[in-house]
């Protein structure tokens, strides 16, 4: 059973910011028992990832370090240097991954968050939420995804445990 969730986020315009707290405001409605935190990525550290039962990582698509496609850079540094070492076998996740069609790598920071994914060990709780353009418009895309997500958690299994730096 999943008691707590943390929701960790990059947002540099607040668009990423106010998708996290749009989702994180619906669970506290439907799922009152479930602890939830909302941190920065600037600001988390991997305990913030070991001691939840799940997580929701954030991003939107940037380019950082020069080209396109990327993280936020703040989460980029957060799970490609800071938990570089980090492995969470099982430990149940979902994404959200925002961009523009003005890119050309349009919303493509969600093939860093796979790759977070692969490297932790980590378990893909249900299809990552997707926007791209103003995430505004997409309101009830973004209300569907949240009454999805909120139902897998309300039944998935917590069956990953932190494992340190193996
Ligand atoms: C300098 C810059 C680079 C960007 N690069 C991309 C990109 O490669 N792919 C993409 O889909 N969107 C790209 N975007 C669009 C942002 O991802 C989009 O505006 C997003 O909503 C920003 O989210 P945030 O405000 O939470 O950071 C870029 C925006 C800027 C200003």
């Amino acid at each position: 059973m999943i008691n707590s969730l943390n929701i960790i986020y990059g947002s540099i315009n607040g668009n990423t910011e106010y998708v996290m707290g749009r989702i994180e405001a619906f669970l506290r409605t439907v799922l009152p028992g479930l602890i939830i935190r909302r941190v920065r990525a600037e600001t988390a550290k991997p305990d913030d990832f070991k001691l939840a039962d799940a997580l929701l990582l954030g991003s939107g698509t940037w380019n950082t370090g020069g080209d396109e496609g990327q993280l936020n850079p703040h989460m980029h540094a957060l799970l490609f240097e800071h938990l570089k070492d980090v492995r969470l076998p099982g430990k149940p996740m979902a994404f959200v991954s925002l961009g523009d069609e003005q890119h050309h790598f349009i919303t493509d920071c969600i093939g860093h968050f796979r790759l977070f994914l692969q490297n932790v060990k980590g378990e893909k709780l249900l299809q990552s939420l997707i926007l791209v353009n103003d995430p505004y418009t997409e309101l009830e895309r973004i209300d569907r995804w949240a009454k999805d997500f909120s139902e897998t958690l309300a039944t998935a299994d917590a069956s990953g445990k932190p494992d340190d730096e193996s």
